[in-house]
């Protein structure tokens, strides 16, 4: 057995008695709840096989909570977690803990400065969290232009998500462009969604069109992805 894991099962252990009391520390909770999400999205919510399975760490709580909604009403198609998502395993309430726990794990994209009296150990936790996403080639300033004119009114300037529109950097460009290629055939809605539920919203720029990921080309698409693998960084 790792070390690790017998670590957790003595955690899991320890924090059996605080469960019978319902004041358990929404922290706790939400790692308890995300407990077998954790085979598949990592110990830390950083995803796995190389963005097969995509990062969940600090990515917007109210997107968590709204995807995994769709997912069990298959609006979303995931056939893989579907069944982790009936009510039965997740319910609303569940839901709402487990989006809030992902959203507060920070991890980081520069490796850290450690102190000479840093242990083997603080160092090894402190490095699992370093998630650096590899740098996509393309023209920058094309990807730029483009992703400050048709993506950040919904996505953030920053690319870092705003409400419930996703954050883009740091995510997996593999998972991203695949996620791209399923809404340009239709599979998956994009911004129509948004584009319903916020008709009242009179401070809507005129310029957010509809089918915005249909009216690119592909290295329009890829310069905008290198964009985004740059502006981690920042
Ligand atoms: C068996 C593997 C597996 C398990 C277990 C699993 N997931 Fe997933 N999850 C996936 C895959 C695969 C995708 C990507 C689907 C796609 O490509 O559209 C995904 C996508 C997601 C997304 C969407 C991310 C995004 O950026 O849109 C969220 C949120 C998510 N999972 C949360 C969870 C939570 C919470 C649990 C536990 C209750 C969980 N997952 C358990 C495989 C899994
Ligand atoms: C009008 C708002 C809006 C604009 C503009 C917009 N998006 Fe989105 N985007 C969304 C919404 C809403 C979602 C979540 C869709 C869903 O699952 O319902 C999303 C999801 C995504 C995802 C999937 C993220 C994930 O974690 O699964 C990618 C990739 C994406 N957008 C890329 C882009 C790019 C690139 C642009 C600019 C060319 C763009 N979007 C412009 C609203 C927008």
């Amino acid at each position: 057995m790792s070390t690790r894991l017998f670590l957790r099962i003595v955690l899991c252990l320890a924090t059996l008695p605080a469960l019978v009391h319902a004041a358990v520390p929404e922290q706790e909770s939400g790692k308890e709840i995300y407990g077998p999400c954790a085979a598949c999205h990592g110990d830390l919510g950083q995803g796995g096989k190389r963005g097969e399975y995509p990062r969940l760490a600090g990515q917007r709580a109210a997107y968590i909570e709204y995807t995994l909604k769709k997912f069990r009403s298959r609006e979303r198609i995931n056939i893989p977690m579907f069944p982790y998502t009936q009510e039965r395993e997740l319910p609303d309430a569940d839901i709402k803990v487990v989006a809030a726990y992902l959203a507060s794990i920070q991890l980081p994209t520069k490796i850290p400065e450690f102190k000479p009296t840093d242990d083997a150990l603080t160092r090894l936790l402190a490095m699992e969290k370093v998630m650096i996403i590899p740098k996509l080639e393309g023209d920058l300033e094309n990807g730029k232009r483009l992703y400050q004119e048709e993506c950040a009114y919904c996505h953030g300037v920053d690319g870092r998500g705003k409400t419930r529109f996703p954050m883009l950097v740091g995510q997996y460009t593999n998972y991203l462009q695949k996620q791209i290629a399923a809404y340009i055939k239709g599979e998956r809605p994009h911004d129509k969604v948004a584009d319903d539920e916020e008709e009242d919203d009179k401070s809507k720029p005129k310029a957010v069109k509809l089918g915005v990921l249909n009216r690119l080309t592909e290295k329009d698409i890829q310069d905008i992805l290198a964009y985004i693998t740059h502006l981690q960084d920042e």
